[in-house]
């Protein structure tokens, strides 16, 4: 899991934040939806034309101009549809903006009531006008019932009264007007005046019909009650009011989301001055991130010249460690060549006096036998035999010819010396060469040997096949040095048991060798096996140890892409293994990675 410092939480919680008000601004300036808009104000504009239309076929049933009631009814499921819609699409478009749709859903509310009011009106003016249509058509039939019942000879004037009975109240029901009323009561009002002299049947007759015929005036009028009632409903002037708070409540909405969006383009700026600002720092870090790596890398480079400079130097000075001993070294075949050249001088004597009487004698003998003084010869001869005896009896001449080969081995010893020295100071630090195990330990051995004294033994198990590797002979000489020198100090010379160092050498594998350097000194305590390899590192006293011959014989094994093995028990001894590959690996990918390996036994 990616851990998250507290900075981030808060630069994430800022730009969520941001985000989020913009969100809200770009919401808030979202575009009126004005085709919704358009099709609410068309919906309010048909349902005022189909009101209007609707009072005008109130009004005409009213006063009689409609033959029929029914057109009074006939729009009542348009409107309930239109209705249906409208309240839909209202909830749809001011969903959201809770002010305005609170304001305009009472209004709705108020108009649907109003239709409520007019739909039950409807609806009993509806089946008030069915019994009214039935019992007019059965008022003929009833009048037809009278005249049947009627005898021959009574009949006209009765006839006459129901007949105006009949048309009166058709009249009043074709066209009614208030003052019909009063001529059908009229009428009503002969019929029963007449219907009292007749027989008992027929007066029943009578009686029935004209109670029809009040039926039907009754309805009639309270029809004409209802229409009046439907005509006043203030539904035109709500749907008014619907109309006018819609056109209020949407130019409001358009004045508020131009001031949001005023509001969103200052923020919008705000941010984009935010964001350059951002991005500016950004860039000022980045420049400054690369000028930072310049200088690391700067520093790195320099880091490593130094490094360089330091491996150098450390070999300088344990160069200048070795320098007495090597002094030393090349001192005591220097006096042994000198004493020899001055016994030589000493034995040259006798010689040269020999090379001179055999000079004169020989000249003595080359003269004619008349010009030889025989005295003189004998003198000579005499001289010359003891020269020769002097010469050959004190085998001068073997001496010299042991001094001469004692002289040339000395000066050999000097210049073998001479020329480790050149090979370990050189500083051919990169250059790779065939190289020997074996005689980069005996040349390390011999620049050692004044370190070694005779106080420490040197044991050998080598591999009698070690083939040669490939690397910088010096600086493997010098790791050789290095931790033969560290041996040597393990091992204070005051102890009883002498000091011994073991040298081994083996194949690792098919391409790489081991070399181990083991003594038997003082071991290495846990506390310091881990920091052996730290540079400037060391335990001995100032003067004696620099802390940086591991350090530096660790890099130098990692740069050959070898690796670099201690195993080490205290008051036992040490065993430093190295192992090198036949052949240089790649500069920088060393096996084991750059850490050495630490066995404490
Ligand atoms: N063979 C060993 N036996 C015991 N201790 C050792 C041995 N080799 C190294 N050390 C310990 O490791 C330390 C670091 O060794 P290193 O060679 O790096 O520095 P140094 O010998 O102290 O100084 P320099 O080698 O630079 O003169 C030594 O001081 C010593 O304490
Ligand atoms: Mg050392």
């Amino acid at each position: 899991m990616i851990m998250m410092n507290k900075r981030t939480w808060m630069h994430l919680l800022v730009g969520t934040a941001l985000a989020v008000v913009l969100a809200l601004l770009v919401n808030k300036t979202s575009d009126v939806n004005h085709a919704e808009y358009g099709e609410i104000g068309s919906l309010l504009r048909q349902l005022k034309q189909i009101d209007a239309e609707w009072n005008v076929d109130v009004l005409r049933s009213k006063t009689g101009l409609n033959a029929s009631y029914d057109p009074v009814a006939s729009p009542l499921p348009v409107i309930e549809s239109l209705d249906e819609l409208l309240r839909s699409k209202t909830n749809l478009f001011w969903r959201g903006h809770g002010d305005s749709g609170e304001r305009i859903v009472p209004l709705l509310d108020n108009y649907r009531q109003l239709m409520g009011s007019k739909v039950e009106l409807i609806d009993r003016f509806k089946s008030q006008h069915s019994i009214l249509r039935n019992s007019t058509r059965y008022l003929p039939s009833a009048a037809a019932e009278v005249l049947a019942a009627w005898q021959a000879g009574e009949r006209d004037g009765l006839v006459s009264a129901v007949d105006r009975v009949l048309v009166d109240t058709l009249v009043y029901t074709d066209t009614p007007e208030a003052g019909l009323v009063a001529r059908v009561d009229e009428s009503l009002a002969q019929l029963r005046k007449l219907a009292k002299s007749l027989p008992a049947e027929t007066a029943e007759r009578v009686a029935g019909f004209s109670a029809h015929a009040e039926t039907v005036v009754r309805q009639q009028q309270l029809g004409d009650k209802l229409l009046k009632q439907l005509a006043v409903l203030p539904t035109a002037r709500a749907l008014d009011e619907l109309a006018d708070m819609h056109a209020l409540e949407h130019e409001k909405l358009l004045v508020s989301q131009q001031t949001w969006r005023w509001v969103l383009v200052a923020y919008s700026a705000a941010l984009l001055v935010a964001l350059g600002w951002f991005a500016w720092r950004l860039v000022a870090s980045y420049r400054m991130l690369a000028r930072v790596n310049q200088e690391l890398t700067r520093s790195h480079a320099e880091l490593k010249e130094s490094q360089v400079h330091l491996v150098q130097s450390e070999k300088m000075s344990a160069l200048g460690q070795m320098v007495a001993g090597i002094a030393h070294e090349i001192n005591t075949p220097l006096a042994y060549v000198k004493g020899t050249f001055e016994v030589l001088r000493e034995q040259v004597a006798p010689v040269a006096q020999l090379a001179a009487n055999s000079v004169q004698f020989a000249q003595m003998l080359h003269l004619p036998n008349e010009q030889r003084d025989r005295a003189q010869l004998q003198t000579l001869a005499h001289q010359f035999d003891k020269s020769t005896r002097e010469v050959s009896g004190s085998r001068v001449m073997d001496e010299m010819g042991q001094l001469l080969a004692d002289g040339i081995h000395g000066i050999e010893q000097i210049s073998e010396i001479v020329m480790n020295l050149k090979n370990f100071s050189r500083l051919d630090r990169a250059k790779v060469s065939e190289f020997a195990v074996h005689e980069g330990l005996e040349s390390t051995l011999l620049l050692a040997r004044n370190l070694l004294k005779n106080t420490v033994e040197i044991r050998r198990e080598l591999a009698f096949d070690l083939p040669k590797i490939q690397c910088s002979p010096s600086q493997i000489n010098q790791v050789f040095l290095n931790i033969i020198t560290n041996a040597v100090h393990a091992m204070p010379a005051e102890r009883a048991e002498p000091g011994v160092i073991t040298l081994r050498t083996a194949r690792e594998g098919d391409d790489m060798v081991r070399i181990e350097i083991q003594d038997n000194g003082s071991g290495i305590p846990a506390n310091v096996l881990p920091k052996i390899f730290d540079p400037f590192y060391t335990t001995k006293p100032i003067g004696k140890g620099t802390g940086m011959g591991l350090s530096i014989s660790f890099k130098i094994i990692q740069e050959h892409g070898g690796k670099i093995l201690v195993d080490t028990e205290p008051g036992v001894g040490t065993v430093f293994s190295i192992l090198l590959p036949l052949r240089p690996r790649e500069p920088g990918k060393p096996d084991n990675a750059g850490e050495p390996a630490l066995l404490a036994a």
